[in-house]
C-alpha cells in the first residue's frame, strides 16, 4: 500500500487551501453597515424604537406571537428558566450534546439539569429517554435543535404532558435553528418557548443577542420583565419618573445597534436558508455513502436550517484517532471544529453529576468533526473540504 502521508500538509505537503476556510462567518452587506450607522446616528442607542421593531419582524417571520429580544443567546436562556418557574428543588431534562449554556440557564435559576441520551442519527435529544429521565420533580424539558435540524417536538410534547409531577414546560433551544420548519411548522412555534442565539456565528447576527419567542402573553410579560431589572412597565411606556420592580431580574437587554443589524439581517434570511440548505445538500450528496465518514440523518418531516453540518469519521477504518484527522484537516487550510464536548464531560459537571449516563453522546463526540458551513461559502469552498476529508482520510486509513 502507497504511503500517502508524506502528501498531507501536516508533514509539509501542498495544503488544499493556503488561506483557512472557517467553519462559519457572518454575511455583513453595505446595507447592514448603514442600518447600523443610521441606528448610531439617532438619538436611541437602547431602549429605543429599533428594538421593539426588530422583536415585531421576529416573530412575523417565524410565526410566533410574542418575540422578546435579550443581550445573548445565554441572557434569553436564563429568561426562559425563569419563567417556565425553574427554581430550587426542580429538575429539567436536557441533552449532553449542546453547548454549556443550555444546561448552565437550569443551574442558574437554582434547579438542577438531567441529561437524556440522543438519537444516533441526528444526534437530537430521544423522547424515549426523556420519558425515563424524569421525575416529580421535572418542570421543564429542554431540547435543543442541534445543527439547525428542530427535534420532535410532538413526541416531547405529550412526554411532557405525561411528566408524573404535572405538564411540564416545553422550551426548545433553537439556537440553531432559525428558519428551520417540522412538518411545515416553523421553529418559533413548536414549543411554548423557543431561544435564538443571534452571535455571529448563527443563521442570523445582531454581534451578540439573543431572543425568546412565545404565543404565550404571561410569559412574554414576564420575560420583559426579567430582562430589566424585574422593572414592570418599560421606558417607552413610563409618563413620570416612577418605575416598580416587582420581581429580581437582569439587564439583559439588546441594544438598538445590535437590533439594527437583526432588522436588515433578516431581510436577507431566505437567501441565508437557501444558501445553507444547498451547501448542505452538496454535502451529503458528495460524503453520502464515504468510506471512511458518516453523515449525520435528517430527522422525518425536518426541513433544517443547518446551522452547521458534521460528519462522524469511522474509526474502526483509519489508523488514527480523531485529533490527528482534525490536526492534518487544519493543516489542509479548513476550518474544521468539534460541536460539542458533551455538557457531562466539563470538570463543573463531571464534579456534580458524576453518574450521568449518555452513551451514544460520547461515542458520538469521540468521531464528530464539524464541518465549514456558512451563506458566504462556495460549492468550490465545500469541494475543498470534501478533497481534504478525502486526502487526509485516505492516507489514514488502516491495514
Ligand atoms: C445550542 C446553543 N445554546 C446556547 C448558546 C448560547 O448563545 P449565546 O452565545 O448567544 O449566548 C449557543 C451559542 O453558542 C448554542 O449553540
Amino acid at each position: 500500500m502507497t504511503d500517502l502521508t508524506a502528501d498531507l500538509a501536516i508533514n509539509g505537503g501542498a495544503p488544499v487551501r493556503t488561506t483557512l476556510l472557517p467553519y462559519a462567518r457572518q454575511s455583513i452587506t453595505d446595507e447592514d453597515v448603514a442600518a447600523v450607522a443610521a441606528a448610531l446616528r439617532s438619538d436611541w442607542l437602547t431602549t429605543g424604537p429599533r428594538v421593539p421593531a426588530f422583536e415585531r419582524e421576529l416573530a412575523s417571520y417565524t410565526g410566533a406571537r410574542h418575540a422578546i429580544a435579550f443581550s445573548s443567546g445565554t441572557a434569553a436562556l436564563h429568561g426562559a428558566a425563569i419563567a417556565a418557574g425553574l427554581g430550587p428543588g426542580d429538575e429539567a431534562v436536557t441533552t449532553p450534546m449542546t453547548f454549556v449554556a443550555t444546561a448552565n440557564c437550569v443551574l442558574y435559576a437554582g434547579a438542577e439539569p438531567r441529561f437524556a441520551d440522543v438519537d444516533p442519527g441526528t444526534l437530537l435529544i430521544r423522547p424515549e429517554t426523556v420519558r425515563e429521565a424524569i421525575t416529580t420533580r421535572t418542570r421543564a424539558i429542554l431540547a435543543v435543535d442541534y445543527a439547525g435540524q428542530p427535534a420532535d417536538y410532538a413526541a416531547l410534547r405529550s412526554v411532557a404532558d405525561g411528566a408524573p409531577g404535572g405538564p411540564a414546560v416545553l422550551i426548545a433551544d433553537a439556537s440553531h435553528s432559525l428558519g428551520a420548519t417540522l412538518h411545515g411548522r416553523r421553529v418559533g412555534t413548536l414549543a411554548d418557548m423557543s431561544i435564538l442565539s443571534l452571535h455571529p456565528a448563527k443563521i442570523l447576527t445582531t454581534g451578540e443577542g439573543g431572543a425568546v419567542l412565545t404565543d404565550d402573553d404571561r410569559l412574554a410579560d414576564r420575560l420583559r420583565r426579567f430582562r430589566n431589572h424585574g422593572i414592570g412597565a418599560e421606558l417607552a411606556a413610563r409618563r413620570d419618573w416612577t418605575y416598580d420592580m416587582v420581581e429580581l431580574g437582569y439587564n439583559y437587554r439588546l441594544t438598538d445597534i445590535g437590533a439594527a443589524l437583526g432588522s436588515s439581517q433578516l431581510t436577507r434570511i431566505d437567501a441565508f436558508l437557501e444558501r445553507r440548505r444547498a451547501l448542505a445538500a452538496h454535502y451529503l450528496a458528495r460524503l453520502g455513502g464515504h468510506a471512511y465518514l458518516e453523515v449525520p440523518a435528517v430527522a422525518p418531516g425536518a426541513h433544517p436550517a443547518w446551522h452547521f453540518m458534521f460528519v462522524r469519521l469511522r474509526l474502526d477504518r483509519l489508523r488514527v484517532g480523531r485529533g490527528e484527522v482534525f490536526r492534518a484537516l487544519r493543516a489542509e487550510g479548513i476550518g474544521v471544529n468539534v460541536h460539542y464536548i458533551p455538557v457531562h464531560r466539563h470538570s463543573f459537571y463531571r464534579e456534580r453529576y458524576p453518574d450521568v449516563s449518555a452513551p451514544i453522546a460520547e461515542a458520538a463526540y469521540e468521531r464528530l468533526l464539524t464541518l465549514p458551513l456558512f451563506t458566504g461559502m462556495s460549492t468550490a469552498d465545500a469541494d475543498d473540504v470534501v478533497a481534504a476529508l478525502d486526502k487526509v482520510t485516505s492516507a489514514y486509513r488502516a491495514g
